[in-house]
């Protein structure tokens, strides 16, 4: 009966160990999977989102015209939504250039906003050169 009540003993720390360990093991898991999805960050202290962003945005170097015209751009210039000239229709991009005074006049123009076009095109963060260069490659100028 005694030996009986040891092993049942034994095998209850061995149960215990072992839902301990079990436990360890999932709890990085359970951090993981209900980790905020985002994150606050305060001026003046470590913010590794936004660090990584900020990375990534700077490593990029220049936006190349490809990418502004994709990712701003075409979304009205594709189709000419909003009476917008289409990307590739010379004669209108051309009788634009020639009202507005050439290509920088264009480039005043898209920086500025002019009626439906959104100032700088909806990209806030592009170089005058960045915009100058998606206007090139949508007009053909
Ligand atoms: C929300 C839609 C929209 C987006 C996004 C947009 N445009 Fe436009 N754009 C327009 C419209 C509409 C016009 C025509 C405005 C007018 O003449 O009334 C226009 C006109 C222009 C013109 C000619 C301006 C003139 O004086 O005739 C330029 C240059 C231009 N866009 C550049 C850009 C560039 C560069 C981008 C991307 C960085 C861009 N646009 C993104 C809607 C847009």
């Amino acid at each position: 009966m005694n030996l009986i009540r040891k092993m049942l003993t034994a095998n209850a720390a061995v149960l215990v160990l072992w839902a301990a360990g079990a436990q360890a093991a999932t709890n990085d898991a359970i951090a993981e999977r209900i980790k905020p999805v985002g994150e606050v960050c305060v001026q003046g202290q470590e913010c590794k989102g936004v660090n990584a962003v900020a990375a990534v945005a700077a490593g990029g170097g220049a936006k190349s015209p490809d990418q502004v015209v994709t990712a701003h751009c075409g979304a009205c210039h594709t189709a000419g939504v909003l009476g917008a000239p289409k990307i590739g229709d010379g004669a209108d991009w051309k009788k634009r250039a020639d009202e507005q005074g050439g290509l920088d006049g264009l480039l005043a123009k898209a920086i500025s906003g002019v009626n439906a076009m959104p100032p700088k095109g909806t990209c806030a963060d592009c170089s005058d050169d960045e915009l100058k260069a998606a206007i090139q490659k949508m007009s053909g100028l």
